[in-house]
C-alpha cells in the first residue's frame, strides 16, 4: 500500500497520507515516503498548487507511539530531524500548499498542517499537540511554527495544556482559515486550488517566497524583498499578458514565465 498517495488534478497535486488504520500515525517509513513525494512535486515544473489530505476519519493523529516507545534519546533526536525535514521540503515548495484537515490533527498531524501555507479543515477535524499527555514535547515545530500561526499564547495553552480545540475554535483562532461540512472539505479545497493554478504563477511563487522570507526578517529587508520581486515580476511574460487581459477585457493565458 502506498503510505502517500500522489495524484494529480490538473494543474494540482492531491497528496494524501494513507495508513488510515493508524490514523495515518507518522513514523518513519510515512515521513520518509512523504519527503520523497514533496520532493517530486518540487522537480515538477507544471504543478500550480498542492493539497494535502489524510484518508479515513484523520489527517493523522500524530508521530507513531508505538516507533517512538522504543527509541534512544539520539534515535528521538534523529525522529525529530526527519520530521522536520519532512515538514522544512512542504514549506519550501514554491506553489502554495492547503491543508484539507478532514479530522484529528493532533501532535505531529497538527505540525505538519502548520507546515502547510494555510489550513482548511472539516467540521470534525480536532486539533492538538497531545505530547505532554506522554511526557514528551512537539518535535516537528510545534513550538515554532504554531506559536507564529496562532500567536505564542494559543500555542502555549495548545502545547501545555496537551487539549484537543474543535474546528470552529481552530477558525477563531486563526489556525485554519475556513470550516467547511465534511463532504465539501475536498472539493472546496481542491476548487480554491484551481483558481490558484489560474493565477500568474511567477507572481504566486515570488509573493509566497518573499512573505516567507519576509517572516524572517526585519520589516526593512521585508520592505527591499517586496521592491526586488515587484521589479522581477515585471520583467515576466506573465505581467504583460495579466496587463494585456485585463485591458481587453478577457480572461488571461499566463505562460509561467
Ligand atoms: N501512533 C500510533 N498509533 C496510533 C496513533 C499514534 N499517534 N494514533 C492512533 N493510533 C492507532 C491506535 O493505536 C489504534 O490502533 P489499533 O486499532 O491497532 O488499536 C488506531 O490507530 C485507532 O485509534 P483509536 O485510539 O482506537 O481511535 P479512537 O477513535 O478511540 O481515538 C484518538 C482517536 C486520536 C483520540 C487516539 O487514537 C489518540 O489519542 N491517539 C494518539 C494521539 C497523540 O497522542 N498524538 C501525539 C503523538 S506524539
Amino acid at each position: 500500500m502506498e503510505l502517500v498517495r500522489s495524484e494529480r488534478r490538473g494543474e494540482l497535486i492531491l497528496l494524501t497520507l494513507n495508513r488510515p488504520d493508524s490514523l495515518n500515525a507518522l513514523d518513519r517509513a510515512m515521513l520518509e515516503t512523504l519527503q520523497a513525494r514533496v520532493g517530486e512535486v518540487a522537480e515538477d515544473a507544471e504543478a500550480r498548487a498542492l493539497v494535502l489530505t489524510g484518508e479515513g476519519r484523520a489527517f493523522a493523529a500524530g508521530a507513531d507511539i508505538e516507533q517512538m516507545s522504543g527509541l534512544t534519546p539520539t534515535e528521538a533526536e534523529a525522529f525529530s530531524r526527519l520530521g522536520h525535514r519532512a515538514c522544512a521540503a512542504l514549506e519550501a515548495l514554491p506553489i502554495p500548499t492547503l491543508a484539507a484537515v478532514n479530522g484529528f490533527a493532533l501532535g505531529g498531524g497538527c505540525e505538519l498542517a502548520c507546515a502547510c501555507d494555510w489550513i482548511y479543515a472539516s467540521e470534525k477535524a480536532r486539533f492538538g499537540q497531545p505530547e505532554v499527555n506522554l511526557g514528551i514535547i512537539p518535535g516537528f515545530g510545534g513550538t515554532s511554527r504554531l506559536a507564529r500561526r496562532v500567536g505564542l499564547a494559543w500555542a502555549k495553552e495548545l502545547v501545555l495544556t496537551g487539549e484537543p480545540i474543535r474546528a470552529q475554535e481552530a477558525l477563531r483562532i486563526g489556525l485554519a482559515n475556513r470550516v467547511f461540512a465534511p463532504e465539501e472539505l475536498l472539493p472546496e479545497t481542491l476548487r480554491i486550488g484551481e483558481a490558484i493554478s489560474r493565477r500568474g504563477p511567477v507572481a504566486v511563487a515570488q509573493a509566497k517566497r518573499i512573505m516567507q522570507q519576509g517572516q524572517d526578517a526585519d520589516a526593512r529587508v521585508a520592505h527591499v524583498l517586496e521592491q526586488n520581486a515587484f521589479g522581477v515580476v515585471f520583467s515576466t511574460d506573465d505581467r504583460v499578458e495579466g496587463m494585456e487581459a485585463f485591458l481587453e477585457k478577457r480572461d488571461p493565458e499566463f505562460a509561467g514565465r
